[in-house]
């Protein structure tokens, strides 16, 4: 079968396609998917220019997200048939409750193989059925991205109609955690560093925006825009370079939900706001299955649509990291594998 693989050594310029044997026999619990699309995530770009985990043995095949229909079932197979088109999960073996250091390890995208190959062979408890109203490259986008908004928001959030939730960005998690929020009642202030970007984020329902270019101090800006309360939910993805900044907008009893480091992962910081505040800073990691599954009644009832950016056919995946890189999306990018 046709894959695409991180050979030789890290880099965006080692990502090739290649051959490998199709996976199988199908074992019990077991079930083979012909793959359909695939979507990228930031990790994956870490992963694929070797900061994410260094010491990842190569070859590997990278991503985390994709969707593809399900062509043969082993013994013993009750969650989903031949013909089902399912997404796979990010963590295959976290299902529900917490996390343990050998759920946290199993997952896609390194240290296992991930979505660019035409074929996987996944155990029925990594896989979920894709809501029906989704595209293929839609669907793709929901294992990671999607999940950890839904998580910091909903599963660890707690997220009430009339709340206030600020979000970083205009990339997969940011624009996903916009449209829950707004789902959930609640208003949203976007932060981006592309007025034109922000303009986009305003189309799709967010109710402020503000640039954190030209305005670095945003938080001044998120406590005038919650009212002077301060924020209530802060979708935290610039990490170190971002966090001070997210614990001045936090309002009391407010939540800071820690999932990215786009700004970087450590820096000096000033605790004080978050005992005297009462916030909470709670660390998101993707999300368990049951999760996932919530998720996905609650975009299949309302109709959500995810926003994707772009498209490219897999064996352009080395261009579609690219634009990643150069940081000019606006949403999910996905890869199609034609068929
Ligand atoms: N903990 C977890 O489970 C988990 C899960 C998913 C992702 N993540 C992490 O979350 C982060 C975002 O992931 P993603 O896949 O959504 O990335 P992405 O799609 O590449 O989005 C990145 C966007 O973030 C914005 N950004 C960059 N620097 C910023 C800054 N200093 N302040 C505010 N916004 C900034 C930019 O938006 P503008 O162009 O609009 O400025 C950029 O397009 C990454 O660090 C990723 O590793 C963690």
């Amino acid at each position: 079968m046709k894959v695409i693989e991180i050979k030789g050594a890290f880099g965006i310029e080692n990502l090739a396609p290649s051959e490998r044997a199709r996976p199988g026999p199908v074992g019990p619990g077991q079930v083979l998917l012909r793959m359909r699309a695939a979507s990228l995530n930031f990790r994956d770009l870490m992963t694929v220019r070797g900061l994410y985990n260094p010491k990842q043995p190569l070859p590997l095949i990278p991503c985390s997200d994709g969707v593809g229909e399900v062509v043969e079932t082993g013994p013993g197979v009750t969650r989903v048939k031949t013909g089902d088109r399912v997404a796979t999960c990010f963590f295959q073996r976290w299902c529900a409750g917490r996390p343990t250091l050998e759920k946290a390890a199993s997952t896609l995208g390194g240290p296992l193989d991930g979505t660019l190959a035409e074929y996987m062979l996944l155990g029925e408890g990594g896989v979920v059925p894709v809501p029906a109203h989704l595209t293929d490259a839609e669907g793709a986008t929901l294992p990671c991205a999607a999940l950890t908004a839904w998580s910091a928001l909903v599963t660890q959030g707690d997220v009430k109609p009339g709340d206030s939730v600020l979000v970083q960005g205009t990339g997969g998690v940011a624009l996903f955690a916009l449209q829950f929020a707004k789902l959930l009642g609640a208003r949203v202030m976007a932060i981006s560093g592309s007025e034109d970007k922000l303009a986009r984020a305003m189309a799709l329902g967010a109710d402020h925006g503000v640039n954190y270019k030209t305005t670095p101090r945003w938080s001044k800006a998120a406590r005038e825009w919650s009212g002077g309360t301060g924020v209530d939910h802060i979708v935290e993805v610039g990490g170190a370079g971002t966090l001070q900044e997210s614990l001045q907008a936090a309002g009391l009893g407010g939540q800071v939900s820690v999932i990215g480091v786009l700004a970087g992962a450590s820096k000096e910081l000033n605790i004080l706001p978050i005992l005297m505040k009462n916030v909470r800073l709670q660390g998101i990691f993707v999300g368990h299955r049951e999760g996932f599954e919530a998720m996905n009644r609650a975009m299949a009832r309302h109709g959500l649509k995810p926003v994707v950016d772009s498209t490219f056919p897999l064996d352009q995946a080395g261009e579609a990291f690219r634009r990643m890189e150069r940081g000019e999306h606006f949403g999910k990018i996905c890869l199609s594998h034609g068929c």
